[in-house]
């Protein structure tokens, strides 16, 4: 499975690109807003930080205007993958960009249906929101778990990336991992919380006090 960071934030992605476990990045406007720099710059340095998929979303509403926009997106830099919404404009640029051989990700799926489309439009990744789906009672990894079995069926054809997004916990991105998706986008947070485990602090603690007792070094 890849991990993505969902962030626009730069000193976040440094920090997690430096563990080499970083694929990609995922950013939408709001996270552009959030992290308060130059759109452009920031999306050109996040695209040297890490050389994986970086999405950059446009924001027309029209596919010729989705097109353009993108096209200005992917002179970017090589790893742009073009992040395009849900509607049937956003799968018209979806299907334009991708025969150019640019990436798309498909964004704001709520549906297996949307999801099928998008894989039909041509799109590089889906991404299902599976914490908006679980704010609103509805269950989000039960979506994952559609999306799964439907491009299952049709190997070869439906080759869309299932990029599962708005994770908001470790068991989001567990249960995903079991259906086999085959991305994760994380938030710095939930990134930060995967390798926390109160045995695991435990544990160190006490062998670091008993190794200190042996008086030894490693290195010396
Ligand atoms: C994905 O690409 C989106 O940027 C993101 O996962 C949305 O998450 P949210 O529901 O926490 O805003």
């Amino acid at each position: 499975m890849k991990f993505f960071i969902d962030t626009a934030e730069l000193a976040e992605i440094e920090d997690f690109a430096a563990t080499g476990l970083l694929d990609g990045v995922t950013t939408n406007p709001s996270l552009i807003h959030k992290a308060g720099g130059d759109f452009f710059e920031t999306i050109e340095r996040i695209c040297q930080i890490v050389p994986g998929p970086v999405s950059a979303e446009v924001t027309a509403t029209k596919a010729d205007s989705m097109i353009e926009e993108g096209k200005r997106l992917a002179n970017i830099a090589s790893n742009i993958a073009v992040k395009v919404p849900l509607t049937w404009d956003g799968l018209k640029a979806c299907r334009v960009l991708s025969q150019a051989g640019t990436m798309v990700n498909v964004t704001l799926c709520f549906s297996a249906a949307q999801a099928l489309l998008a894989a039909k439009a041509g799109a590089t990744f889906i991404s299902p929101f599976v914490g908006r789906l679980d704010d609103i009672g509805q269950d989000g990894m039960a979506l994952i778990d559609e999306i799964v079995t439907i491009y299952a069926n049709y190997p070869g054809t439906l080759e869309t990336d299932i990029l599962v997004a708005s994770i908001r916990d470790p068991i989001h991105l567990v249960e995903a991992a079991k259906l086999g998706a085959d991305v994760a986008t994380l938030p710095p947070a939930v990134l930060r919380k995967l390798v926390r485990h109160p045995l695991t602090d435990q544990g160190l603690d006490a062998f670091l006090a008993d190794w200190e007792k042996t008086g030894q070094s490693i290195l010396s």
